[in-house]
């Protein structure tokens, strides 16, 4: 995955905006992402170890945990590495709040790696990931300079049936032009239906069949929400792993961003085509753990 990740990020780096933040990432205790951009040449490192700012480009790093944070530290001496949670940092309480001057440009980065660990809580009635999808939309939506959104998630629920229920309704209803979502669902298994109200999401025993179903519940409200703020959104990639030997069902997506004056006035027919485009990128799907993690 980080192969990946970095290849998006070397694709950015051609981009001529010098003053802008190349990537973001929630870094964790180890920050591989980053070892892999030092290994591919994109962050350069000194003699001592310590980041070369002058001739590397600007990386940002949130990371919630403390320890977590300190050890990225003094990985590599001179990052930008912010002991925050990034969703504080976004302001994602309060909607209409700019972040502050050096989170606002960290959120305007070319890519953005939101590379979450733990369970989509749902708050207020929305998947808080996607809610930090939509301000971050709305952020680089003041530059309007097209950008990539690198988005892992948990696919386990451990969401109430009226959240389910909101859920599976707006799935349904944003894929009502593409049957071929409810074929590919129903391909998955022929004994339980997503759709169904009766269908506990929670306590589905089929992963595979859960993570399709959250690839395309996340799908359609990524487009939706990055749609609103004039965003048109391409999905790359769709990587299923895990959800096997205790090892949790992971999502992870690759999106680019291209900004269009009149995408929020066609919300739902960039929902249907994203929706499409992800099938076809699913359709051709190596899961990571047939290829070995590339
Ligand atoms: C999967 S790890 C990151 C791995 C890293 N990107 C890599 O390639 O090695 C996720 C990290 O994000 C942190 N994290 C999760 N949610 C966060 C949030 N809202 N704000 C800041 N950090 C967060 C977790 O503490 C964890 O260390």
């Amino acid at each position: 995955m980080r192969i990946l990740w970095s290849k998006e990020v070397q694709h950015r780096h051609h981009e001529d905006f010098p003053d802008r933040v190349l990537y973001l990432t929630l870094c964790g205790e180890h920050a591989l992402d980053i070892h892999q951009l030092v290994e591919d040449g994109v962050v350069k490192l000194l003699e001592s170890g310590a980041v070369d700012l002058v001739n590397s480009p600007k990386v940002v790093a949130f990371e919630k945990n403390s320890p977590a944070a300190f050890a990225v530290k003094r990985a590599f001496p001179g990052l930008d590495v912010r002991e925050l949670d990034i969703h504080d940092a976004l302001r994602l309480a309060k909607p209409l709040v700019i972040p502050d001057g050096p989170d606002k440009k960290a959120f305007e980065a070319a890519v953005v790696n939101l590379d979450y660990d733990g369970a989509m809580r749902i708050k207020d009635g929305q998947i808080q990931p996607i809610r930090a999808v939509s301000k971050i939309a709305s952020l680089q939506a003041l530059k309007k300079k097209d950008w990539s959104l690198l988005l892992t998630l948990n696919a386990s629920v451990n969401w109430s049936l009226d959240d389910q229920l909101i859920e599976r309704n707006f799935l349904a209803g944003a894929s009502a032009d593409v049957p071929e979502v409810v074929d590919c669902l129903r391909a998955k298994s022929e004994v339980v239906d997503c759709f169904d109200e009766d269908c506990d999401l929670a306590s589905l025993d089929d992963l595979e069949l859960l993570q399709t179903f959250q690839s395309m519940l996340i799908t359609a409200r990524v487009a939706e929400a990055v749609c609103s703020h004039g965003w048109v959104p391409t999905p790359l990639g769709a990587y299923i792993y895990g959800g096997h030997d205790s090892r949790a069902p992971m999502l992870s997506f690759i999106f680019r961003m291209n900004y269009s004056n009149d995408a929020h006035r066609k919300v739902p027919s960039t929902v249907s085509e994203c929706l499409r485009e992800m099938l076809k990128v699913l359709q051709s799907l190596v899961t990571l753990d047939q290829a070995q993690q590339p």
